[in-house]
């Protein structure tokens, strides 16, 4: 494997939920595969998660991660061809990305959507340009349409907490004051398509995802049918697709409380809005997962960065 900026990038999801269940049973197994090896982390926004546990996998594997907040720290980067680059813009991304391939064995790279221009996030401007300028392997740390580390750290949590061949997972809209990205709820609905579990996604009329995302997958507008013998939710803010980027409803009855969730376990990415995306007896219940969940994600990173450097 070259890149891992899409979910489409696994061949088999199950070998690969197999394989980093193992690097979490041993994460200092190959401690030296990465051995003289930089990885470059280039945030264009806000991380946790993503920010410290792919460090983490990065040390766990013997390399020596670098860390650049882009948008505040850097020049301001261009992105178009042939501009002329009399505006807020200083570099071209056909140098940086160059000169940074010089500095670093993998560059992972955080670059969140406009949520204005639909065009210009689903052509993936920065992520693409990386792929294109940069001489390294690109890994995708959440770009305008997908969040693919955080759809595997949640394939792997799903596999890790059920018995059940094919259990039920529901992806399920809740309220948020803002307009939020589709890239978590798209590399999710793409991963369990790729799994044995019975999936479904309950949201708002006026919310449903990029069809060409979702497919066959089934769409409740009524979130206590969705919900019916569930065993897993997970849920998540996006803002609208159809129309692209706005809020159109932000109705708390969307809010998921210990009474819908019933028997079912309850995930998120996390950061989560406390009582509004999720009430706090949720949180704070053995029915949530959110903190095995964000633990996962150094072994997800970590799978992706051992296969990376096992073809370099
Ligand atoms: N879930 C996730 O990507 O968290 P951060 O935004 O904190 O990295």
């Amino acid at each position: 494997m070259k890149n891992y900026t899409s979910i489409n990038d696994i061949e088999n999801i199950d070998t690969w939920i197999l394989e980093a269940k193992e690097v979490k049973r041993n994460p200092l197994k190959n401690k030296d595969l990465g051995k003289n090896k930089t990885l470059g982390l280039l945030f264009f926004n806000s991380s946790l998660r993503t920010r410290l546990s792919t460090q983490k996998a990065a040390l766990n594997l013997g390399m020596d991660p670098i860390v650049m907040n882009v948008s505040g720290d850097a020049w301001g980067i261009e992105f178009g061809d042939g501009t002329i680059m009399n505006g807020t813009t200083a570099e071209h991304i056909k140098e940086a990305a160059a000169v940074v391939s010089q500095y670093c064995d993998i560059i992972a790279v955080r670059a969140f959507p406009t949520l204005t221009d639909k065009e210009k996030d689903e052509s993936e401007q920065v992520l693409t340009a990386f792929k294109e300028y940069a001489s390294v392997p690109i890994v995708n740390m959440e770009s305008a349409t997908g969040h693919p580390l955080q759809a595997l750290t949640d394939a792997i949590t799903i596999r890790e907490n059920t018995t059940k061949k094919r259990p039920k997972v529901v992806l399920s809209w809740a309220p948020h004051i803002k307009a939020l990205p589709h890239a978590v709820a798209n590399s999710f609905t793409q991963a369990m398509q790729k799994m044995d579990v019975e999936f479904v996604i309950a949201n708002p009329e006026g919310y449903n995802l990029n069809p060409e995302i979702t497919k066959g997958t089934p769409i409740y507008h009524n979130q206590e049918e969705a919900f019916k013998d569930a065993d897993f939710v997970y849920t998540k803010n996006w803002s609208s697709y159809e129309n692209y980027g706005k809020v159109v409803n932000t109705d708390p009855n969307w809010m998921i409380t210990k009474d819908k969730l019933g028997d079912a376990k309850f995930l998120h990415c996390l950061p989560v809005r406390r009582n509004v995306i999720v009430e706090d007896a949720v949180l704070e219940s053995d029915s949530s997962l959110v903190i095995q969940q964000a633990n996962n994600r150094t072994y997800a990173a970590q799978l992706v960065l051992k296969k990376i450097l096992n073809k370099l």
